[in-house]
């Protein structure tokens, strides 16, 4: 019999310094518990009002989503028990599918487990090692993933810089497909993409548009139908992404446009094909919140009209929060240290709010991202940046 040795050496030994770095460039990630949702969360017996939920309807805890969802459980079962392509195709898919596509105004749509698992289908289907993207600045990881998985050459424009797009396709050769991505509201700057201006030079060079609605979607446009919507842009952007896991309050991505669209994708998106279809109980609750949408329609506006009420009050406290002009509302501090050192002083004082710093933002604009949902009142607002105020102050840092 072999004697059983103690290994000398520790394959994995790396990670503690490794992890130690991130402590020292202040960029280690820990994860915050909660056991239950809603604007306010108890955190290690310590009420928080929470500005770092992506939940900005407050659909969360929406009974219509909670009861479409285990109706949808008790109906089709806990799982699909199959991907797709083989026997997980359930009708309910298909009616959220159609849903989705109807509320986007295109007249198919493919649903995907996630929204990181749209991006990274959608874009590896429909680029590869001969063609080119033409990618915003600061888009979400997901895309970047996505880009790079497809082998397709990468060129970034200005962000929200239509004539630095143009100017870049003017310089392409004209070989391969072309494929410009962008968001048309900004997760972490709260901007909105110049969307008729984008399409306007999309259909000039004959370039392909894909617009991810991850954070336009449920908020903005008619009905929560997202910007393409609003701006009726859905004949010059035939990709639509979207996800119904951060107005919607649930889980799960989609790509609306064509039929063909829809007909490639399910042939050669990867992310569709080799996983397990979405279970029921997700799919039922992004129904039930398209159909919110559809009867509750002034939602989205009174949203904003709560976060140009916090934005102002940041305001006239000194504080700068870029471009944004939606729900997501970043107030820049460019250091790692004092960002974190100002999350945890309003943690501190009942406020938890996201500390955004590099890799997911640019080195030198970390920052508080404050998400405002419809689970805050105007008085917890006030009290927010009246809270950021003294934090501030307590450690000497100045907006
Ligand atoms: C712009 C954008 N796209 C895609 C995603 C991914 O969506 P999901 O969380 O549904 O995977 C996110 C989420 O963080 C996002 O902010």
């Amino acid at each position: 019999m072999r004697a059983v040795t103690t290994p000398t050496h520790n394959p994995m030994a790396w990670l503690d310094e490794a992890l130690e770095a991130l402590d020292i460039n202040h960029q280690r990630r820990t994860l915050i518990t909660r056991p239950s949702a809603g604007g306010t969360l108890d955190v290690d017996g310590k009420r928080l009002l929470n500005f770092a939920s992506n939940d900005y309807l407050d659909f969360l805890n929406r009974p219509e989503l909670k009861e479409a969802a285990i109706a949808a459980t008790t109906r089709y079962g806990a799982g699909s028990g199959a991907s797709r392509l083989v026997s997980g195709t359930l009708t309910l898919h298909e009616e959220l599918e159609a849903a989705a596509a109807a509320h986007k105004g295109y007249p198919c749509a493919l649903l995907f487990g996630s929204g990181y698992m749209t991006n990274i289908g959608a874009i590896t289907a429909l680029v590869g090692r001969d063609d080119v993207v033409l990618a915003d600045r600061l888009i979400h990881a997901s895309l970047i993933d996505a880009i790079r998985l497809s082998g397709a050459g990468m060129i970034r424009f200005h962000h929200n810089d239509a004539e630095d797009l143009k100017r870049r396709l003017a310089d392409l050769k004209p070989s391969g497909k072309k494929l410009i991505v962008t968001e048309s509201v900004f997760s972490m700057d709260g901007d909105l993409a110049p969307l008729p201006e984008i399409a306007r030079v999309a259909g000039e060079y004959e370039a392909m548009a894909l617009v991810d609605e991850a954070h336009a979607t449920g908020v903005w446009g008619p009905e929560g139908r997202g910007l393409i919507a609003e701006h009726r842009l859905q004949p010059d952007i035939p990709i639509a992404m979207s996800t119904f896991s951060k107005a919607l309050g649930g889980y799960g991505g989609v790509i609306a446009g064509s039929a063909a669209l829809r007909d490639w994708l399910i042939n050669k998106a990867r992310s569709f094909i080799y996983t397990t279809a979405p279970p029921p109980a997700s799919c039922a609750a992004a129904l039930a919140a398209l159909r919110l949408l559809e009867s509750e329609p002034a939602l989205g506006g009174t949203l904003l009209e709560r976060a140009a009420f916090f934005r102002n009050a940041l305001h006239a406290l000194g504080f700068t929060t870029g471009a944004s002009c939606s729900q997501i509302i970043p107030v820049i501090i460019g250091d790692n240290a004092a960002t974190m050192k100002l999350a945890e002083a309003l943690r501190q004082r009942g406020i938890l709010v996201g500390a955004i710093r590099p890799p997911t933002v640019p080195v030198g604009t970390s920052r508080l991202r404050f998400s405002i949902t419809l689970a805050h009142r105007q008085e917890d607002l006030a009290f927010a940046a009246d809270q950021l105020a003294r934090s501030a102050a307590e450690i000497g840092w100045s907006p």
